[in-house]
This record gives C-alpha cells, sequence and structure tokens, in this order.
C-alpha cells in the first residue's frame, strides 16, 4: 500500500555513488559530549545509535572542531590525530545501525571561539565584533598566508582520520559566522590579497579546503556542505555570492549542499528571521532560486515540522532532503513515525522564559535542546515538555555561572 509520504522515503543517490536510504537528515547539533580530552564520550555512540534507530537516512554529527586550540565550546570533538580513533569508530558504528549514514560535520570558529576558550581567536581579518558580542569574544588575528594553508591541511587531515573510523561522510561547516563563513563575508574578510576582495577570492578557501578533503578521501566518499543562503547583515554575504558559491562547488563535484542562514551576530538559522511568504521552512525560497541553476543535491533546514510541508518541498523538486534538527530531538524516531504513514506535526515550539534578557544570555533553545540531547546519550526519554527553567538551573549547577557566557549558533 502507497501513502502520500513514500516520497520521503525514496532513496537518493549521490554524485558519489553513495546512496541515502531516506530523504530524512538530521542535521547538524552540538552535543557538548566530549570527553576532557576532547573525545567522543560513550553518550555520543547511545545518542547517534537511537536516532539511526528511529529511522533517519543521514545523521549529520554536531561541529567536530580540526584543531585544539580553537574551540566554539567547552566539550567539544576535536579530530586532529588517530589519539581517538577507537571512540570514533564506536560512535561510527552507532550511527551506521539500520542503514543509515552518519557523516561529521567539520568546523573552525574563527572569530567565534569565546574568550574563556581563546584569548587569540583567529579570522581572516582582525576585526572583532561591534555589538554586545565584544563582551563575550576577543578581537581575531588576521591569519597569515602559511596558516591558512596549514588549516586547510588541518581540515583534510581530519576528513581521512573521520573516512578511517567509518564514518560515511564529512560536512564542510561553511554556515552560521564561523571561519569558513567568515572568510565568505566582506563585512569579515577585508584581505586584499588572494583571499579577499571579489567573491570569487573569498570563496578561495572553501573552495581549497573542498579539494583538499576530495583528495584525501577520494571520490567515492560523500563530502557535503553546510552554507548560509545570506548572512543577513549590511554588508555582509548575500544571496547573489551564494548561488556563485553553490555553482563552483558543485562544478567541482560537491554531493550536497545544506541551506541554512545567519551568524552569532543575526541568529535566522534557528527562525529569527521568518520566511517572508510564511512558509514552513525560511530558506525555501532561496533553494528556489539556486535549484533554476545548478544540478546538486540539495537540503534545507530550518523550521520544517509537518510532514505534508516536508513532502511537498520534495515533491516540487526544489529540494531533494528535508533537513531537521529540533523536531528530531523532541522525537528520535520521527522518520518512522511519518514513514508509516502518520500524518505529523512536530511540537517544537519557541522557548522563553518570558525574561528576554535571561532568554539571550542563556542562549534558551541550545541549553534547552543540549540538555535533551544529553538525556537521549543517557539512554532516557526526552521531556517534550520540561519547563525551560529546569534546564536553566541543570546548566548552571553543571557548568556554574561561567557557562552563561558561552555563546554559539
Ligand atoms: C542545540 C543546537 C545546537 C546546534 N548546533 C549546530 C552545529 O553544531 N552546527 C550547525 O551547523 N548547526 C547547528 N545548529 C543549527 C541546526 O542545525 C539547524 O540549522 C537549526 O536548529 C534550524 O533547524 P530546525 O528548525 O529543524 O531546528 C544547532 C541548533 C541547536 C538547537
Amino acid at each position: 500500500m502507497t501513502n502520500t509520504y513514500d516520497i520521503l522515503n525514496t532513496p537518493l543517490s549521490l554524485p558519489c555513488g553513495a546512496v541515502i536510504k531516506n530523504r530524512f537528515m538530521k542535521s547538524a547539533m552540538s552535543e557538548i559530549l566530549g570527553t576532557p580530552a576532547y573525545g567522543p564520550s560513550k553518550e555520543l555512540a547511545t545518542l547517534y545509535g537511537t536516532w539511526a534507530q528511529g529511522g533517519t537516512g543521514l545523521l549529520i554529527t554536531g561541529n567536530v572542531m580540526i584543531d585544539p586550540t580553537a574551540l566554539g565550546e567547552p566539550k567539544n570533538v576535536v579530530i586532529e590525530d588517530e589519539r581517538h580513533l577507537g571512540a570514533l569508530s564506536r560512535w561510527a558504528t552507532a550511527g551506521t545501525k539500520n542503514g543509515a549514514h552518519i557523516w561529521v560535520q567539520l568546523n573552525h570558529p574563527g572569530k567565534q571561539s569565546p574568550r574563556n576558550l581563546s584569548r587569540q581567536p583567529v579570522a581572516p581579518s582582525a576585526i572583532g565584533f561591534e555589538s554586545a558580542l565584544k563582551n563575550f569574544f576577543a578581537t581575531p588575528k588576521a591569519l597569515e598566508e602559511n596558516e591558512i594553508q596549514e588549516l586547510i591541511q588541518k581540515f583534510a587531515r581530519s576528513a581521512g582520520i573521520v573516512k578511517k573510523a567509518g564514518f560515511t561522510g564529512v560536512q564542510i561547516h561553511a554556515a552560521h559566522g564561523y571561519l569558513v563563513s567568515q572568510f565568505l563575508s566582506p563585512l569579515h574578510n577585508r584581505r586584499a590579497d588572494a583571499w579577499g576582495g571579489s567573491i570569487e577570492n573569498r570563496m578561495r578557501f572553501v573552495m581549497e579546503i573542498y579539494r583538499a578533503i576530495r583528495q584525501e578521501v577520494g571520490p567515492d566518499f560523500p563530502v557535503g556542505i553546510k552554507l548560509n543562503s545570506a548572512d543577513f547583515l549590511r554588508g555582509g554575504f548575500t544571496e547573489e555570492d551564494a548561488a556563485e558559491v553553490v555553482a563552483a562547488l558543485a562544478h567541482e563535484g560537491i554531493d550536497l549542499v545544506e541551506m541554512s542562514g545567519g551568524t552569532y551576530e543575526a541568529p535566522a538559522m534557528t527562525g529569527s528571521r521568518r520566511s517572508q511568504s510564511g512558509e514552513e521552512a525560511y530558506f525555501m525560497g532561496f533553494a528556489r532560486k539556486i535549484r533554476k541553476n545548478v544540478q546538486v543535491p540539495l537540503v534545507v533546514t530550518g523550521g520544517f515540522r509537518t510532514s505534508e510541508a516536508m513532502a511537498s518541498a520534495l515533491a516540487g523538486g526544489e529540494i531533494d532532503m528535508v533537513g531537521l534538527a529540533r523536531p528530531l530531538v523532541v522525537d528520535p524516531d520521527l522518520p518512522s513515525k511519518i514513514l508509516s504513514g502518520q500524518e505529523y506535526r512536530s511540537s517544537v515550539k519557541p522557548l522563553t522564559t518570558g525574561i528576554k534578557l535571561i532568554d539571550r544570555l542563556a542562549m534558551l533553545e541550545i541549553t534547552w535542546y543540549e540538555n535533551q540531547i544529553g538525556r537521549i546519550g543517557r539512554g532516557n526519554k526526552t521531556r517534550p515538555n520540561e519547563n525551560v527553567w529546569v534546564s536553566l538551573i541543570k546548566m548552571a549547577t553543571r557548568g556554574g555561572m561561567e557557562q552563561f557566557r558561552r555563546r554559539r549558533a
């Protein structure tokens, strides 16, 4: 018997030849479940095993750092050499249960590394934040040419280890205002050399990272990217820039492009800017524009909440996969529910304490979801109705008031 949601159950073949069993992609969510030595904890294996059993075709890990001197958050996992290969392999094995793919999202935070983690962050140019964020992030040092080359090699080395550990792909994090996104943005990248200026120059860093990774992992291993449709900042990375980057990466053979948007300064990724058309998924308008010109597998993440919107975005041929983050925390087996023919509406809704300052300082959404992610990692059920104050108090007792200084996206 067929059901309306069969389209979500159709396998997807990627340019490299890999096949994803269905059209559900779990987007990256930082788990903050790394060990004190920056290895993966056993909770990560339990967490991804649960998601794999829940029917998702492609699981993208939370951002994993390529350099221990540049962390985005405390308890990040870092892959710089093979010291954690055993634990990484156990994580990969859990995430490939039930025919799922698991790809590692590789990231470098650039200037978005908080003061308590980096006294001297690096960036394309030595430009600090102007807004209240400058209290949390130090002014970065501009990268030298040889340091840029080293970072490109670090991305490639990490990707090689990811493959060796048994993960089935990698995703370059080029969105949300981190280092790759800083290179793409004319606001953050004021370089006058080959790495700045025109969009061809600003995209050189990401293109070189892609080429170095491809060289390392070979033609058959999936390499994807998460890219901003725009930064939503005056003078920043625009949709036109993004379209050029997608076309260039597609030409070079990228396997999957995930579209998001925003930075720490304008956090559009979690819905601070709803799409003007009122569509459930905020970046669908941009996907339609891209689709007209480029044939590359596309995913949109941000805002999908109903089985109907997911199926109709795929049926319209505008995207190839549906990216989901918060709904999969509340319902780790959401894909299985939909694929059994159930009409689905996620119970995810904006969270607030009612006090704006606290919501902002504590990054309420992030804190609440991290807390639920931790529950799944410990083998517990999520508590979709848990009061937001509970997650705030847990955060403060676990990490002390210092936690309130943390910033991420
Ligand atoms: C707790 C939390 C952690 C996140 N960590 C990451 C991350 O590490 N990398 C990333 O690209 N996006 C991250 N995001 C953004 C999500 O991948 C996604 O783009 C966003 O939540 C919108 O999708 P949704 O409406 O389905 O939740 C995070 C979001 C949340 C809620």
